[in-house]
């Protein structure tokens, strides 16, 4: 089959030819139709990412297509279904394999673009804001990174709980993209200050969840834009600086920052990332969640998919066809 391979950490990638994965029981073995990009990519490949591959890898998290052959014991999915799976690796490809547990069903109308970038994002964000952060209606929610993969998704999902969405972004044009689903208040992080124009649009008061993808100084503007008693969701740090948070301002401030990994619970909690992603699809269904892809590659300009995150030239999800 054709693949994306990184043959080493950090060296360029490759399209080549290998051989098709191995199916182990309880695997599902699927025609990849489009796959969703993602920043942990980038990290992948370069061998920064919290769960390592050893090269020669095939990169791609997320994927959707058609499902081609079931291993040993699985049950529920048949040949010919139209999928959408998880992976840790492997979905820059014809052909992938994933645990049948990180396997959804499509419904009919969800096309293959939209589904491959939709289980890491909208999974991220829907569980990580109900069942970590415990954001309620009513409440303020801060997302940074807004116009990004995770961040969009963080929007959508933080409006259809009843909150009020305080999207921050590098820009006029990603702020207008937030607006545009479902933030109520935006912010230019290159124009405005993010903790002055957070306590202004709060009364002073601050936020009450802050969803930050970004780290660096966005974290740091967070703990100062937190209400007290607030939570601050730790969800990445595609700035490339990890912060390092002085103590002394959670306690003065009674502020819980909340380390989250949505990848972990494909193991830790199974039946929680399924049943979370099933109420994303149903929300999807409602018409609640819209995804956004702003480009669509081949398989075969996996780099310059890549690249179009690293330069932060893209909104929402990028994906690749096969
Ligand atoms: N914890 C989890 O379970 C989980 C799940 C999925 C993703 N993540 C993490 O979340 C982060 C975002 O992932 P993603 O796939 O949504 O990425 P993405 O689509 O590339 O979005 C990242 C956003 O971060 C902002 N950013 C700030 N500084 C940046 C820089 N130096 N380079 C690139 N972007 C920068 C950009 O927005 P502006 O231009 O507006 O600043 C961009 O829109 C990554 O660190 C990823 O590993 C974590």
């Amino acid at each position: 089959m054709r693949a994306i391979v990184c043959p080493a950490f950090g060296a360029p990638l490759e399209v080549r030819d290998i051989s098709a994965p191995v199916l182990m029981p309880g695997q599902v073995r699927i025609d990849v139709a489009a796959a969703g990009v993602n920043f942990a990519d980038t990290l992948l490949i370069s061998g920064k990412y919290q769960e390592k591959v050893a090269p020669p890898l095939v990169p791609g998290m997320e994927l959707a297509g058609t499902v081609a052959e079931l291993g040993e014991g699985v049950e529920g999915l048949k040949v010919g279904d139209r999928v959408m799976a998880v992976v840790t690796g492997g979905a820059f490809a014809e052909q992938a394999v994933a645990n049948h547990t990180d396997v959804v069903r499509l419904p009919d109308r969800l096309d293959f673009v939209d589904a491959a970038g939709f289980p890491v994002a909208y999974g991220t964000s829907h569980l990580g804001l109900i069942a970590k952060a415990g954001l309620k209606a009513g409440e303020t929610l801060v997302v940074h990174g807004a116009a990004g993969g995770v961040g969009l998704t963080a929007v959508e999902i933080g409006a259809a709980l009843g909150a009020t969405v305080i999207a921050t972004a590098g820009g006029a044009d990603k702020v207008a993209v937030a607006r545009g689903h479902g933030a109520h208040h935006g912010i230019d992080y290159k124009a405005e200050d993010i903790r002055d124009k957070v306590k202004a649009l709060t009364e002073g008061r601050g936020a009450d969840v802050v969803y930050d993808p970004v780290g660096g100084a966005v974290f740091d503007a967070s703990l100062r834009a937190v209400a007290p008693d607030g939570r601050i969701l730790v969800i990445g740090f595609a700035s490339g600086t990890v912060p390092q948070i002085p103590a002394n301002i959670l306690l003065v401030k009674n502020v819980t920052v909340i380390g989250y990994w949505w990848g972990a619970y494909r193991k830790l909690n199974p039946a929680l990332v399924q049943s979370s992603l099933a109420e994303c699809v149903g929300w999807w269904a409602e018409g609640k969640l819209k995804p956004h892809v702003s480009q669509t590659l081949p398989l075969e300009q996996a780099s310059a998919a890549l690249d179009l995150l690293k330069s932060r030239a893209a909104t929402g999800k990028v994906v690749l066809t096969v």
